[in-house]
């Protein structure tokens, strides 16, 4: 055994700790890396069995790479090191009942070293298989048999992958709410001439070397293979000897089944990612979140794609909506429409449930997916549920949705992930293929959500005659909607100027209404995130009711005063705020700054943007606040893509 990392082992590494650095946008506060070194002989048989390494590092995942390297060079591996780590885990999501387990392993004699969830896991497993083989030897009990029966001693969500070296050259993960995909590489034969890489080892049917990954985010992979399973719950992913079988346990309630009941094999065909290496790369920006502001103008085109129809002399204009169109005639006709979302997803929602009511007449309510599970709010048959969400994972949205569907309502997905778990669960969505958004604060997903939800009103509303003008409006605006935010985009460094004169600020409020009220909300959400300078984003019309209190000369509020119905009652908001001496910045139309600005432009400063049709004007706007916030962000010196305490994609509760 040779502890100076060969070329092969040191292009496995390379590859944990890319995938490792590719979901660092997901937000995390450690990283760790196991590395199980037993060797294999010529013919493939285990010729050294030993305890895999583990290293863990809090910070950033070149701490960790430092680490590892440092160990493993200076030779500092204690080989006699008793077997510690019989079984490893590697774990993503929540246990929610690890404190009774721990009790109970605790009065069994197990010693704990943290205060973490996840540690309960390979001390079950321990104690499940030293109970198993009490009687018998090591071969009476299944790797996948112990991991069943772990599996049916967990609550929470989870995504699992387990290695023992009891069962060497075998590797089990399994799920049960968290995401994971097994990715896989055909590896061709002139790659094979290069490094060693039969040492990972896995010989297909067919004879064609195959590599594997297992991750919860495509981006982990997308480099090495576009082809991926993606695991549903119940699932247990078995590798062994080259070999990779998939069983489900299930038993009625859906949850795991005893584990000596025989699980049944899984065929699943493969399917293929949609996104690209680049969309993952910074390219020429700085940072991904300044990426994603500047690619909106893209990002609409490619969401919009195929499904805006021009008509014609004699044809309608149209929306086609692929994942809905057996469900259309049942959205129209529900007594109800729900939104459910958290974060930037809920606003994106509420910025469309204007559109929503006028085109549909249908009334719509709006919920946080979390306060919604924790009213246990009335859902009936009748009403339709639509969930949005970017990642397609927040834990809020998929407990809300499972409550939904258990009172029998229909269930939409408005996702940006195929695959993920509300994509899979909900009855049918509409995908909004913005491509793969990393910057933990969502911008382009923001303004894709809307523009989808904007086409799911036109597509309700396409039976009435009376709106016929209306909708063809709005699907010119959909049409022009790229060119409008190249436009907008232009902003940067005027946007830039206004975030160095508000960088020492405390606080910042942000007032909109009508189809703004979203734009108010998401902006001072912006700039809260990623900023850290506090931010309130409010219903201008509620001004007079609490807030009007805080105005003084020294506190910014910016006031969204686009040209839409609501427009001279703004011009009133602005009135009213520069009568008390309010330190303003105003969001107008083109050509509209002498009408909003009162007091003459050195009372207020004015951001002009192009007008487009009302209910698509919250995606103009939305536009110099991210970057108000962007720039703030850099000029304080935080963190753009990572903001302190935040992760992009929330899986647990
Ligand atoms: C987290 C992210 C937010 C996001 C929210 C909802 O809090 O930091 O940016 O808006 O989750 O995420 P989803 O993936 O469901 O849209």
């Amino acid at each position: 055994l040779n502890y100076n990392v060969k070329r092969d082992r040191r292009f496995i590494l390379d590859i944990l700790f890319n995938g490792l650095r590719r979901l660092e946008y997901r937000g995390y506060d450690s990283a760790g890396i196991s590395i199980d070194y037993s060797s294999l002989d010529s013919k493939g048989h285990l010729s050294f069995s030993a305890p895999p390494l583990v290293f863990r590092q809090e910070g950033n995942i070149d701490s960790l790479v430092k680490s590892v390297y440092k160990d493993v060079a200076s030779k500092k591996l204690n080989l006699e090191e008793p077997f510690l780590n019989e079984f490893l885990v590697v774990h993503n999501g929540v246990i929610t009942n690890y404190e009774v387990l721990k009790e109970t392993l605790m009065r069994h004699g197990f010693n704990f070293e943290s205060d973490t969830d996840t540690e309960v896991i390979p001390k079950l497993a321990k104690y499940v298989f030293d109970k198993a083989t009490e009687e018998g030897d090591d071969q009476s009990v299944t790797f996948s048999q112990v991991v069943l029966e772990v599996m049916r001693h967990l609550e929470g969500a989870y995504a699992l992958i387990f290695k023992s070296h009891h069962y060497p050259n075998e590797l089990i993960a399994c799920k049960r709410g968290s995401p994971l995909l097994l990715g896989v590489k055909e590896l061709s034969e002139d790659m094979l001439g290069g490094a060693s890489f039969l040492d990972i080892n896995f010989i297909s049917e067919n004879g064609h070397p195959k590599e594997l990954f297992l991750c919860s985010d495509a981006s982990a992979i997308v480099e090495h293979t576009k082809k991926v399973l993606v695991i549903e719950d119940g699932e247990v992913v078995h590798l062994k000897d080259g070999g990779v079988s998939i069983l489900k346990f299930e038993n009625d309630k859906g949850n795991c089944g005893n584990a000596l009941s025989r699980p049944s094999s899984v065929q699943r065909a493969l399917s293929f990612l949609e996104m690209e290496v680049e969309q993952i790369n910074k390219g020429k920006y700085e940072h991904y979140m300044q990426k994603e502001i500047h690619e909106q103008s893209e990002s609409l085109t490619t969401t919009m794609r195929g499904r805006l129809k021009h008509g014609g002399s004699t044809k309608a204009k149209t929306v086609l909506l692929g994942g809905l169109k057996d469900h259309i005639r049942t959205i129209r006709r529900s007594r109800r429409i729900l939104f459910i979302g958290c974060g930037t997803s809920y606003n994106a929602a509420l910025a469309a449930r204007p559109i929503i009511e006028e085109l549909s007449g249908v009334p719509v309510t709006m919920e946080i997916a979390s306060d919604l599970v924790d009213r246990q709010g009335p859902i009936y048959r009748e009403d339709t549920a639509v969930f949005v969400s970017q990642s397609g994972e927040t834990a809020d949205t998929l407990l809300a949705l499972e409550y939904a569907l258990e009172n029998g309502a229909l269930c939409v997905g408005i996702t940006n992930t195929v695959g993920s778990a509300i994509a899979r669960n909900t009855h049918c969505g509409i995908h909004i293929n913005a491509g793969c958004e990393i910057g933990v604060a969502s911008t382009k997903a923001y303004t894709s959500q809307i523009a989808v939800m904007a086409m799911l009103a036109l597509a309700i509303g396409d039976d009435a005659i009376s709106s016929q003008a209306r909708r063809e409006a709005i699907i010119d605006g959909l049409f022009d909607l790229p060119n409008k935010v190249r436009e907008v985009l232009k902003l940067d460094q005027e946007m830039k100027d206004l975030a160095k004169l508000l960088i020492s600020e405390q606080s910042l409020l942000v007032f909109g209404r009508g189809y703004n009220f979203a734009t108010a909300l998401e902006g001072a959400l912006k700039v809260k995130e990623v900023s850290l300078m506090h931010s309130e984003g409010m219903l201008a019309g509620e001004m007079k009711h609490g807030p009007l209190a805080l105005v003084d000369e020294n506190l910014p509020i910016i006031v969204i005063a686009t040209r839409d119905a609501c427009f001279s009652k703004q011009q009133s908001v602005i009135q009213q705020l520069h009568a008390r001496k309010g330190r303003l910045i105003v969001v107008c139309s083109k050509g509209d700054a002498a009408a909003v600005c009162p007091g003459g432009f050195s009372t207020c400063r004015v951001i002009e943007v192009p007008q487009v049709e009302d209910c698509l004007q919250p995606v103009v706007n939305i536009i110099p606040l991210q970057l108000l916030a962007y720039h703030l962000t850099v000029l304080r010196g935080y963190n753009v893509d990572q903001p302190r305490n935040l992760a992009k994609s929330v899986t647990t509760q």
